[in-house]
């Protein structure tokens, strides 16, 4: 089950956190994989070190939210791999995020959100789709936040409007590609213990059921499953993937 030898996979800012695990786990499972990362650096290392324990595996570094680099640098990760079965929206924390009211903010700060999680998570899906559809199968599975789904207080008002935007995307690009072999996914995520410092980290963890924030390893192998060929029936769908913080 869920074996992804002879896939190919595209996982966009791959090169730290979540978007390193997604990729160790699609690795693991057999996927060749092309490493996205905006610091060619962090893509290059993370490729390294796949390619160092046996995996096939390029660093693809781009930025995601221009289309002509997305467009170019998806089409050197082909060149490298072959066609793209595998797309992974996973970059959506933008360089210098930060968190305020938004009564604080400007419509300055707002577009680095919006440009990353909306545009980003749209140019990689326009350069991916036609070739996945024109080949009969594909998956798409873009990384979401619980942020885009409910209002918190947390000082991140831009980063949720950009996080809604990509769910709706993928629900009407899921819709308009189901008939050609081609899922589309989000995961909700909620916290992930790599940006919190420890008595953050404690305060939070009384409000989530299981009593611990996430892990990049806990995202990895959902997202096996929605890239698998068992996950064919499955699309259109936003998942929380959040140790229960909101339920539905
Ligand atoms: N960390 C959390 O608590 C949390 C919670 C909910 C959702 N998420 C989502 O999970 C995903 C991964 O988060 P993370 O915590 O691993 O992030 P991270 O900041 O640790 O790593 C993201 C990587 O994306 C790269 N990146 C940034 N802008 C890019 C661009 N324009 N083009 C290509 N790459 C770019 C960065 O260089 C970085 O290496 C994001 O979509 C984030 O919104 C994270």
């Amino acid at each position: 089950m869920f074996d992804l030898s002879n896939k190919t996979a595209l996982i966009t800012g791959a090169g730290q956190g979540v978007g390193r695990g997604i990729a160790d786990a699609l690795a693991r499972q057999g996927a060749a994989v092309a490493i996205n990362d905006l610091d060619p650096d962090r893509a290059e290392s993370a490729a390294n070190e796949l390619r160092d324990s046996g995996k096939r595996a390029v660093a693809a570094p781009f930025d995601v939210t221009s289309f002509e680099k997305t467009r170019a640098g998806y089409e050197a990760a082909v060149a490298a791999l072959g066609p793209i079965d595998i797309l992974v929206n996973n970059a959506g924390i933008p360089a210098g995020m930060n968190v305020a009211s938004f009564r604080d903010t400007e419509p300055e700060d707002w577009r680095k959100y919006l440009d990353l999680n909306a545009y980003g998570v749209m140019n990689c899906a326009k350069v991916a789709v036609d070739s996945m559809c024109d080949r009969g199968w594909g998956r798409i599975v873009t990384i979401s936040s619980g942020a885009g789904q409910i209002g918190i207080s947390l000082g991140i008002s831009a980063y949720g409007a950009g996080k809604g935007a990509g769910i709706s995307f993928m629900r009407h690009l899921a819709a308009e590609v189901a008939r050609f072999g081609v899922t589309a996914n989000t995961l909700a995520l909620g916290m992930i213990d790599n940006h919190y410092d420890a008595s953050v980290t404690e305060h939070l963890v009384k409000s989530i059921p299981v009593r611990r924030l996430g892990r990049p390893e806990d995202v990895g192998p959902a997202v096996v499953y929605l890239a698998s060929e068992e996950a064919g029936w499955m699309t259109g769908q936003t998942i929380g993937l959040n140790g229960g913080s909101t339920t539905s």
